[in-house]
């Protein structure tokens, strides 16, 4: 059984996408299936089936996207290496929910694992995209 993470990362060289924990515990591996956040590294690719992958690399090509405007504003990413999990996680709750509460991004964020300890950034970023 591939996970998705490995066909993303190994054959198709997209290594925006990260490898944390490779259990869905840490967030690093998000990616959006129909644009609905998923753990790669848990999701089988023989799974995905005809839903459209999304990955750091296709997320807002042009920048334009809210979100990253905000991650930038915010100056969000310390080290960098669980941020396009944070983003596509974030991506995803406000795709879903445009005026999320900070309870609300709380809760949507809470498996998104920095062992930088950027949080308070990024849910001030989220925030901050959601205002705009
Ligand atoms: S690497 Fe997938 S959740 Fe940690
Ligand atoms: S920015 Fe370093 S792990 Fe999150």
């Amino acid at each position: 059984m591939t996970p998705l993470l490995w066909v993303l990362r190994d054959a198709l060289g997209l290594t925006g996408t990260k490898f944390g924990c490779g259990m869905g515990l840490c967030g690093a591996c998000t990616v959006h299936l129909d644009g609905i956040a998923v753990r790669s590294c848990v999701t089988p690719v023989g799974s995905v089936g005809s839903k459209a992958v999304t990955t750091i690399e296709g997320f807002s090509k042009d920048m334009s996207h809210p979100l990253l405007r905000a991650w930038l504003d915010e100056q969000v990413p310390q080290c960098g290496y669980c941020q396009s999990g944070q983003i596509m996680q974030a991506a995803s709750l406000l795709a879903a929910n445009p005026h999320p509460t900070q309870n609300d991004i709380d809760t949507a964020m809470s498996g998104n694992i920095c062992r930088c300890g950027t949080y308070q950034r990024i849910r001030r970023a989220i925030a901050r995209a959601a205002a705009s």
